[in-house]
């Protein structure tokens, strides 16, 4: 692993975004705010650039990574969209939703970020830095979120700094994220939700005008987003609580008094949903080795879906 960098915090102003692009363009990695969570981001078209991507996060190589562009214009050069699709990124664009769609044979990307297959997932990120970034760079940008493999992502530089500091060139400090959950992964042709996320299945469904299925094409490799233990934190993770054991760390939501921490005091998913990551942080650290989590019932509708997507995650098994 290289450790051999003094990751550099960048300003989000016209001159940071030069800096950020320039390392990108020597082949660096640069984490980017985006409004989903951070990502750390590569050059798509270089495998060398691509290659640490996995290194730095400690991923294995299976994963295809996302890559984000900054319109949809740009992303007809990589992909080919059915009506289907058109409609989605009409409708979606920019913004917290991810499309795997069939790849150009002349798209030019890392074949490291489609690990081969022959579908591309493309996203087009509607925060203002990252648009910046993407256009002060000029091509594709390979970006999973910029947290350490199995880790839960990071939604605030200083969270980029804590499991990649060392290990990339830069991370540009854009703030909290605003969604705090990683975009929703929909494939195409069949129609199908492969990762909940961000944008709600059910605005995705009344866009489509029919029902999303879920998961993988059994004939396609599971999206690894789906895996079970992927968004681990250290401590046990108990769902479910409407009360906490002795001992255990209580993460609330809607009216807790006697809670550690608090998703959404007033019951609101979209505030929960930004505040999920860092939460599951904090009760890591209050918990401590060995300790436990006990996590109150989640609404599963709406966001809540993909809150409790990722809480199932974090409490699998390990
Ligand atoms: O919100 C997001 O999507 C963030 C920000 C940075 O854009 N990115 C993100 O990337 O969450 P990552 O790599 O942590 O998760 C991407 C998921 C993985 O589960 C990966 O396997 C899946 O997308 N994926 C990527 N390309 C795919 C493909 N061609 N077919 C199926 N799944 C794919
Ligand atoms: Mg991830």
């Amino acid at each position: 692993m290289n450790e051999a960098y003094a990751t550099r915090l960048i300003a989000p102003d016209t001159a940071g975004l030069a800096e950020a692009a320039a390392l990108l363009r020597a082949g660096e990695l640069v984490a980017l705010p985006t409004e989903t969570v951070y990502g750390l981001a590569g050059d798509a078209r270089n495998d060398r650039a691509v290659a640490r991507i996995f290194e730095a996060k400690g991923r294995p190589r299976f994963n295809p990574l996302i890559v984000h562009l900054p319109d949809i214009a740009q992303a007809h050069a990589f992909a080919r969209f059915s009506p289907d699709a058109e409609r989605l990124a009409d409708a979606f664009w920019p913004g917290p939703l991810t499309l795997v769609l069939p790849l150009r044979e002349d798209a030019g990307l890392s074949p490291l970020v489609t690990a081969g297959n022959d579908s591309v997932a493309i996203r087009v990120p509607a925060h203002p830095v990252a648009q910046g970034l993407l256009r002060a760079f000029g091509g594709p940008l390979a970006a999973p979120s910029a947290n350490p493999s199995g880790k839960v992502s990071p939604t605030r530089a200083a969270h980029v700094l804590a499991g990649l500091g060392g290990r990339i060139a830069a991370v540009i400090d854009g703030g909290v994220c605003a969604v705090g959950l990683e975009s929703s992964i929909v494939a195409l042709d069949p129609t199908r939700l492969l990762r909940p996320g961000g944008l709600p299945a059910e605005a995705i469904e009344a866009c489509l005008g029919a029902a999303l299925a879920q998961g993988a094409d059994p004939a396609k490799p599971l999206s690894p987003g789906q895996l079970a233990s992927h968004y681990a934190p250290a401590a046990g993770l108990r769902l479910h609580a409407k009360a906490p054991h002795p001992g255990e760390v209580w993460i609330g939501f809607g009216p807790c008094p006697t809670a550690a921490l608090n998703l959404s005091p007033t019951g609101d998913l979209v505030e929960a949903a930004a505040n999920l990551f860092h939460a599951l942080r904090e009760a890591d650290a209050l918990a401590g080795p060995g300790g436990q989590i006990a996590v109150a019932p989640i609404p599963e509708c709406g966001l809540g879906r993909a809150i409790n997507d990722r809480l199932r995650r974090a409490a699998a098994p390990r």
